[in-house]
């Protein structure tokens, strides 16, 4: 197996703590007076949603709710995806946002919004801490309403992000690359 090593930092937690704040802030004036669900998506949404949510304020009655689906092995997706995990809340004239660390291919996020807008939301929005535009699948589209970072195509770890399970503790993003 090759040996992979963070081989830079690309957005540092300083960075990464003024974004989330400024996302906090759009967040917390669109929805103000208002009732929210917000799903992380499990597992590499943790780390974002908690430093999220904690910095909208208490003009937005925000809830929290989990949901797992994978799609992935190692660094390449496998095209299908399979919910391991659904929401408990009921979705039906809700307002909703969906959390998500990444979009890649955008093949997840594309299936995760098929499946929760079966329930009938009243509002669905995608927040986004990172997009890598020039991997998304043909045919696939998605308007991400909230987007942390806009980057090109690495693999990257960190603030939740995994390869194999490791590297969500780091509080940067870095690049994965070969050692
Ligand atoms: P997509 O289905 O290809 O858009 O990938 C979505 C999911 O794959 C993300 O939610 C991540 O969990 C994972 N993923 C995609 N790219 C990366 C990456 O660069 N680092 C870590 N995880 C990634
Ligand atoms: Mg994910």
């Amino acid at each position: 197996m090759v040996k992979k090593i963070v081989s830079s930092i690309l957005y540092s937690e300083k960075e990464i703590e003024q974004r989330v704040s400024e996302l906090a802030s759009q967040i917390e004036s669109d929805y103000a007076g208002k009732e929210l669900i917000i799903i992380c998506v499990l597992s590499g949404s943790m780390t974002f949603v908690t430093d999220l949510t904690r910095r909208i304020g208490d003009k937005v009655a925000v809830r929290i709710d989990l949901l797992s689906a994978s799609s992935y092995e190692g660094e390449k997706t496998t095209g299908k995806v399979r919910i391991n995990l659904d929401v408990k809340a009921e979705l039906r004239d809700k307002d909703v946002i969906i959390v998500e660390d990444i979009i890649d291919s955008g093949v997840t996020l594309d299936y995760i919004i098929y499946h929760l807008k079966y329930q009938k939301p009243k509002s669905l929005k995608i927040c986004a801490l990172l997009n890598k535009p020039s991997c998304r699948w043909k045919g696939i589209n998605i308007d991400i309403d909230y987007l942390g970072f806009s980057i090109d195509d690495h693999f990257v770890v960190g603030y939740g992000l995994d390869y194999e399970q490791q590297y969500r503790n780091l509080p940067y993003i870095g690049i994965l690359s070969d050692a």
